[in-house]
């Protein structure tokens, strides 16, 4: 097979392309590095440099290198910009799904693996996740992810595709230093960048009903991430029929105060006294994975602890902030 995988420039995809190259499978990148950086690519993968909403480009990307199988992992993920510019979520978001899905059907590519996120479920009431919790998204960040899992799985029904949609919990670590996350707009981004500026890690609220009163979420290694995706892509190749839905996360609470801790320990800061200021605004108490699922349906697991996600990161955030 041949995939092709959108956004493989950028933070996760960079690392599904490492993964997926590494396990011998033939690909192409393409990706508008708008937030990607192409030097993130190992050598001999193939860029083309493009806009998936760019029906011409996808359509000769397609042909020129036949694509069998696709992985879209382009996207907008930040979900402050979502609520302030949701025309343009939107647009990337489901109109750029649409537009490639579009494209992949006429070329008759088989094989649709999808990037979707935790933000489907919203504030879910329970203490794991299953991919049977009822999703109710609460911005449109997470609303651009449910609408596009149905595209996908609606497209695969109709046209005869494999699909998997994969549900990321929260995503850190990096597996070399130049392959780090970029953004600050999570937790262990957030506290390098407090910490390396001689400032107190901001800690939103710890009144919610948990055991130290602050959020817990589940935090996965992007190299987890990849993992995952080269055992889905190995799925659909083998079964034409599939259509999945997985949570990729590792069934393991950590409160923001544990991973404010371990992130103080990791950098040598820990003469510094977390300062905590209000909730914030749709932050729900607890977001935990059941993995489950996921190790039913393709035999996977996490392999990464979160001390692990803290040490990479941070090699990664010295890189690039010397
Ligand atoms: N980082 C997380 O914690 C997280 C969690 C859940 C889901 N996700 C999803 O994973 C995907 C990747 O996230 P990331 O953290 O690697 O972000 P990122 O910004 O590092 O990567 C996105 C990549 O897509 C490219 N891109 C964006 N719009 C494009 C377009 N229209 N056409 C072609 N390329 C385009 C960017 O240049 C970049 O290389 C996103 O779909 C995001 O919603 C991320």
């Amino acid at each position: 097979m041949t995939w092709l995988i959108t956004g493989g420039a950028g933070f996760i995809g960079s690392h599904v392309v490492k993964a997926m190259a590494e396990g011998g499978e033939r690909i192409v990148v393409l990706d508008d590095l708008s937030t990607g950086r192409p030097e993130r690519l190992p050598e001999g993968v193939p860029l083309e440099v493009g806009t998936v909403l760019d029906r011409e480009v996808v359509d000769r990307v397609l042909r020129e290198h036949a694509v069998t199988g696709i992985v879209h992992i382009a996207g907008k993920k930040q979900v402050a910009e979502s609520v302030a510019e949701p025309l343009h979520y939107y647009h990337e978001n489901v109109e750029g799904l649409r537009t490639l899905l579009e494209g992949a059907v006429g070329a008759g590519v088989t094989r649709f693996l999808f990037s979707s996120s935790a933000a489907v479920y919203g504030m879910p009431d329970v203490d794991l996740v299953t991919e049977a919790t009822p999703c109710a998204p609460i911005n449109p960040y997470g609303e651009t992810k449910l609408a596009g899992e149905w595209l996908v799985t609606a497209t695969g029904r109709t046209h005869g595709m494999a699909t998997a949609s994969l549900r990321y919990f929260n995503v850190a670590g990096a597996a070399t230093p130049e392959l780090g996350d970029d953004g600050v707009f999570n937790l262990v981004p957030m506290v390098f960048e407090r910490l390396t500026a001689g400032e107190r890690p901001l800690v939103f609220g710890d009144d919610y009903p948990t055991p130290d009163g602050t959020c817990i979420r589940d935090y996965i290694h992007v190299e987890d991430i990849a993992s995952a995706h080269v055992a889905a892509a190995r799925r659909l190749a083998a079964d034409p029929g599939a259509s999945l839905v997985l949570n990729i996360g590792r069934g393991e609470g950590v409160s923001v105060t544990e991973m404010v801790g371990i992130i103080q320990d990791v950098t040598g800061r820990t003469d510094v006294e977390p300062l905590v200021t209000d909730r914030r605004p749709g932050d729900p108490a607890r977001v935990v994975a059941s993995a489950d699922r996921i190790a039913e349906e393709l035999g996977w697991s996490a392999r990464y602890g979160v001390r692990e996600m803290v040490e990479s990161a941070w090699a990664g955030w010295q890189l690039r902030h010397p």
